[in-house]
């Protein structure tokens, strides 16, 4: 009999995150790119007081916790379970001369797990660059909104990315084809859902949960969070070429708790 193959755990991102190649794709993005204009323009609409709370989860190297601190905010949080990434989210804060950052070892599926991340102690939650669909598992991506929701306080918005499987027809005739392969249960071993790509590229690794527009609508309304926009990027700015050579097109989603 042929060995199971594992599927992709929060492990397996994890450690795809701590590798060299990613982490200095990550740092260079952190030191060099800073915030995209799509994201300068909606936390600015969705954050008008620099003095809110902010939780960054998924910081990263510290790339948009930097540009908040930029903007004005001074009370940001920032958290990832990569800890070579946290390193230089530390590192970059100390050589811009940025004190008073707060940036925390956590995993967004066990924010219940972190005393620092009290119930109803921010006033507004981050999940940029489609972090939250890095989480394998439907099921791990809800209670991560719902970490994210408990960790907020009544009226804080939340702003994320995620790809949009729908937005390009020809990614959606790829999609069709993978339908069909999941239908007759020839999709790859490692993958656990419909939607889901693992593949390789210059900086590694990457895990990438893609949905439509009404997986994200439903799990929002699973975790108590309210919709209240959502837009593709180039709706929103018209991004510069190093943003676009970094990242791909994706929807912007802002939801609060009410
Ligand atoms: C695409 S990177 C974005 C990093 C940074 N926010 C940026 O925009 O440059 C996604 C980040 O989410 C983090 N991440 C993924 N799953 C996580 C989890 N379960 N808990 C905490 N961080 C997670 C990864 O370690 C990674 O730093």
């Amino acid at each position: 009999m042929a060995p199971e193959i594992a599927k992709i755990t929060g492990e397996t991102v994890r450690a795809d995150f701590n590798s060299i190649n990613a982490v200095l794709h990550y740092a260079r993005a952190a030191h060099f790119l800073g915030l995209w204009e799509s994201e300068r323009i909606l936390i600015g609409k969705y954050f008008p007081d620099c003095g809110a709370r902010l939780l960054e989860a998924g910081c990263g190297a510290g790339r948009v916790t930097a540009g908040l601190w930029h903007m004005g905010y001074r009370h940001i949080t920032g958290f990832d379970f990569a800890e070579e990434l946290l390193d230089q989210a530390r590192n970059l804060a100390t050589e811009q001369g940025i004190a008073g950052l707060k940036f925390l070892h956590a995993d967004a599926t066990r924010l219940g797990d972190c005393h620092i991340i009290n119930d109803s102690a921010f006033d507004g939650a981050l999940f940029l660059f489609n972090g939250l669909m890095q989480i394998p598992g439907r099921e791990n991506r809800q209670t991560a909104l719902r970490g994210l929701h408990r960790a907020c306080q009544t009226g804080a918005h939340l702003i994320f990315t995620t790809h949009d499987r729908n937005d390009d027809p020809v990614e959606r005739a790829k999609w069709q084809r993978e339908a069909e392969a999941w239908a007759c249960g020839e999709q790859a071993p490692r993958l656990l859902e419909f939607g889901d790509r693992y593949f390789a590229h210059e900086h590694g690794q990457t895990f990438m949960h893609l949905p439509d527009r009404a997986e994200i609508l439903a799990d929002l309304a699973a975790t108590s969070w309210t919709h209240v926009e959502d837009t593709m990027r180039r709706e929103v700015a018209s991004e510069s070429r190093a943003v676009r050579d970094f990242s791909d097109e994706c929807r912007f989603w802002v939801a609060i708790k009410i």
